[in-house]
This record gives C-alpha cells, sequence and structure tokens, in this order.
C-alpha cells in the first residue's frame, strides 16, 4: 500500500512506538495515584513526556495537558475562551472542530482571509476583524484540506498587540513546523499526538498559557479532600487515569521527531506535495497548490471526487477525498460541492510514492 493519508494520521508509526506501548503495558499502573514502584514509574514516564513536549513547543512541562485528541483540547480551549454568545474572529480555513464547539456556543463568528496561499489577504482580513475587539481569536496554522501555512507568527503578534486572547490549531504542524507558545505568547495551542509527532491515536496534547476551565471533572490525585478541579496545571485538565500506553508511544514518536529533526521532515513532506502538484497539473487537473504549502495537496478529478479516491485504493494509494472535516475551507476554495481529493505526505514518504501516484492518477484523466 501507498499510504498518502497522512493528513489523518501517520501511518505506519515507528517501530519504537508499539515497543514503547507494550513495554508501559506491561510496566505501568497508574501514575499519581501510588506510592509504590509501578505507579512512580509511570509518572516518571508521563513526566519524561511532558518535558519532551515542553522543550519542542517551548513551555513548561506542567503547561502540556493530555487529552485524547486534538478535538479535545481545541474544545477545553474554546470553553475557555469565549463565553456563550461570545464574539471570535477565525480564519477561512478553520476544521469543524473549531467551528463546531463555536457553533455549539452559539458564538457570533467573524470569518477573517479565505484566499488561499495569500498571507497579505490572511493578514490584513485579521488585522480588520481584531480592531471589532473580539472576545477570542482561534485559528489553524495549516490548512487540513490544502496544505495552506497561515503567518501564524504574525497573527500572534497582532493579538498580542489587541490584546485579544488567542487558541492555534497545530493539528497540521505539530511535528513539522515550529510551534512555539512561549514565543507566540498564545493562551492555548492544541494538538493531536497521532499525526506529525507519530505517536498512537487517542492522544493529543493542550500547550496551555493561563488555566484552562476543565472539560471534565474527576480524580486527578491531587487536593482529593475539596470538590472542586484543582486550579493549577495540568491538573485542572486531566481528570481521570491518563492513557499511560498512549502516552508512552507518544514520548517514543516525539523522540522520532526529533532525532530526524522537524525541518527535515517538512521539507521532505513539501517537496514531494509539490512533485505531485506539478505532475497532477501537468495532467490537465486543477490544482491547489501556491507558495506557503506544506506536505497536502488537494486536486479535483474530472469526475466524482470519492469515485476517483476509491479507484486509487483499488490500485493501492490511500487518499482521503470529500470535505475532510472542514467545509469552511471548501467554501473559501469554492469547491464545497464537489470537495477534493487530498494527497497528505508523511515522514516516511519519499519520490517513488509520488511517481507511483502520478501513474495511478494518470488513469483518472477523462472521468470515470
Ligand atoms: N482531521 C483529520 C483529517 O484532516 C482527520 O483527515
Amino acid at each position: 500500500m501507498i499510504y498518502l493519508d497522512n493528513g489523518a494520521t501517520s501511518f505506519p508509526k515507528p517501530r519504537e512506538v508499539g515497543r514503547a506501548m507494550s513495554w508501559a503495558l506491561s510496566r505501568f499502573a497508574n501514575p499519581g495515584r501510588g506510592g509504590y514502584p509501578a505507579s512512580l514509574e509511570a509518572a516518571r514516564e508521563i513526566y519524561r513526556c511532558r518535558s519532551a513536549a515542553g522543550e519542542l513547543f517551548g513551555c513548561k512541562p506542567e503547561a502540556v495537558v493530555f487529552t485524547g485528541s486534538c478535538t479535545q483540547g481545541l474544545n477545553m480551549a474554546i470553553r475557555t475562551l469565549v463565553k456563550p454568545g461570545g464574539r471570535v474572529v477565525i480564519s477561512g480555513f478553520e476544521h469543524n472542530a473549531v467551528t463546531r464547539p463555536l457553533h455549539a456556543l452559539g458564538a457570533e463568528v467573524t470569518v477573517a482571509g479565505r484566499r488561499l496561499f495569500d498571507w497579505e489577504d490572511t493578514l490584513s482580513r485579521f488585522r480588520d476583524a481584531l480592531k471589532g475587539r473580539p472576545d477570542a481569536a482561534v485559528f489553524t496554522h495549516v490548512s487540513n484540506v490544502f496544505g495552506y501555512i497561515l503567518p501564524v507568527e504574525e497573527m500572534a503578534e497582532m493579538c498580542r498587540e489587541f490584546q485579544v486572547p488567542f487558541a492555534v490549531d497545530a493539528a497540521q504542524s505539530a511535528g513539522t513546523l515550529p510551534v512555539r507558545l512561549d514565543r507566540w505568547g498564545a493562551d492555548f495551542v492544541a494538538m493531536p499526538g497521532h499525526k506529525g509527532l507519530l505517536g498512537p491515536q487517542g492522544t493529543g496534547m493542550l500547550l496551555c498559557g493561563r488555566l484552562p476551565e476543565p472539560l471534565l471533572q474527576g480524580g486527578t490525585g491531587s487536593e482529593s479532600r475539596r470538590q472542586e478541579m484543582p486550579d493549577f496545571l495540568p491538573d485542572r485538565g486531566e481528570a481521570g487515569t491518563l492513557n499511560v500506553p498512549g502516552i508512552s508511544g507518544l514520548l517514543a514518536g516525539i523522540r522520532t521527531v526529533t532525532r530526524l529533526g522537524p525541518e527535515a521532515i517538512h521539507r521532505r513532506e513539501a517537496e514531494e506535495a509539490a512533485r505531485c502538484a506539478r505532475g497532477l497539473r501537468e495532467m490537465g487537473f486543477s490544482v491547489f497548490s501556491g507558495a506557503r504549502q506544506g506536505g497536502t495537496v488537494s486536486f479535483l478529478p474530472e469526475g466524482d471526487c470519492e469515485a476517483a479516491a476509491d479507484r486509487l485504493a483499488r490500485r493501492g494509494i490511500s487518499v482521503r477525498a470529500g470535505l475532510h472535516c472542514a467545509p469552511l475551507a471548501h467554501e473559501s476554495a469554492g469547491t464545497l460541492e464537489t470537495g477534493t481529493v487530498r494527497v497528505s505526505f508523511g515522514y516516511k514518504t519519499g519520490p517513488w510514492e509520488s511517481q507511483a501516484f502520478l501513474a495511478a492518477a494518470e488513469e483518472l484523466r477523462g472521468g470515470m
């Protein structure tokens, strides 16, 4: 199989990830719940993962709250920053993980910047929207559909200038692009553990620049007499037993990313995406690509997107078609009615996979 759906999850995982998970299952009990060796060992392992993440993302280990997904982290961040009916600015490329929680809160949402690969448009529209002094801003670092890398450094700086609290969705960038809680001065940065960080599904992290409102209430192994959740990090955001094997796997994933180097991974993925975009364009397909693009590219086949993805799957090529849980991004690009076929590269993919994909894509010419 040629796996080109790394935007959904990285696959296959490094061997070390499975090994670490298996080791955790046989060695670690519940962290923070006992003074005996298997509990203490588990707590040390969790702390090692917090420290590795803190070092990579510019924050203290305690500021790393483990979650079950990026979505869970975004929900926690949004619930903290936005009160029911609050006013929020988002980019034109947000995922449902951002727009649905805002919808559930009845937030008044301003969508700023809808032109793909156009930093000038993104920044000027974002600045205009911030002038209205919203309660918060939430924006993605990289579009999961189009691979558009947004100018988050500058957007963060604008939020600081206008004193608007903000959260960044690093779902498609953590592990490949610089993500820094300290430099951005963000209130929150949410990320999955199972994409660019190469960990298992069911893991994620919320980097906290301030105390979050807990999504869940429950045991933390701390301040057990009190009925309120602890008012310190990371306990406030971590009710219930942590996913210890998952976090061990995530630690192994983070170590692999650190060893390979996020910049090198990004370069490789972006090169393949560009190669793929060139090849598809030469075949006459409509391709969404631009200067500020990561390892993801979307295109329009001549017929139905889902049918094209099925056809590729029969040739052993795995891609994702449709709306990619991001109708807003598709609306911005004018593909809400059709969806797109998305090809997303990963830490292991190389030129021969792009070539195999392009050879299979030839067959999509002329419709279905
Ligand atoms: N959000 C993931 C994707 O883009 C699942 O496919």
